[in-house]
């Protein structure tokens, strides 16, 4: 089935120049880019993104490096395309990622993990909803 998700490149990942190597994967892997682009999330923004999480200990510490500098916002499509992203994203904490995914290769913590990518597709249209209008994902 071709499924719509979205995808982060996080504010670690874009401050030590992995974007592109990043991109790369993900056309290499298949993923179509239905839409792309560079941000800055406001506090506001980035506290509504991660709603789900707000009760949770990390979320204030989630929210300030989610704020800290530019991010990459993407609709990415293609078969399977939210399983697909999270099998070559690697488990949230990279230490434990299988070799030679993307958090395995470019994330240094739990929380800097360099990627997002949506776990459900409830959470991918709810997301790519929050990022991008109707208008950008034809
Ligand atoms: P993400 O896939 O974007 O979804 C929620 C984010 O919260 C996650 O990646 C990490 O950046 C962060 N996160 C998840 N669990 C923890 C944790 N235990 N401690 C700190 N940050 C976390």
């Amino acid at each position: 089935m071709i499924e719509r998700t979205l995808s982060i490149i996080k504010p670690d990942a874009v401050a030590e120049g992995h974007t592109g190597d990043i991109l790369a994967d993900l056309e290499k892997a298949g993923f179509k880019i239905l839409a792309l682009r560079m941000t800055r999330l406001s506090q506001a923004q980035a506290e509504g993104f991660y709603a789900v999480h707000r009760e949770r200990p990390f979320f204030p510490s989630l929210v300030k490096f989610m704020t800290e500098g530019p991010i990459v916002v993407m609709a990415l499509e293609c078969e399977n395309a939210i399983a697909r992203l999270r099998e070559l994203m690697g488990a949230t904490n990279p230490a434990n990622a299988v070799e030679g995914c993307i958090r395995k290769r470019f994330a240094t913590s739990i929380e800097r993990n360099c990627i997002h990518g949506s776990d459900s597709p409830e959470t991918a249209a709810v997301e790519l909803r929050y990022c991008f209008s109707t208008l950008d994902l034809l």
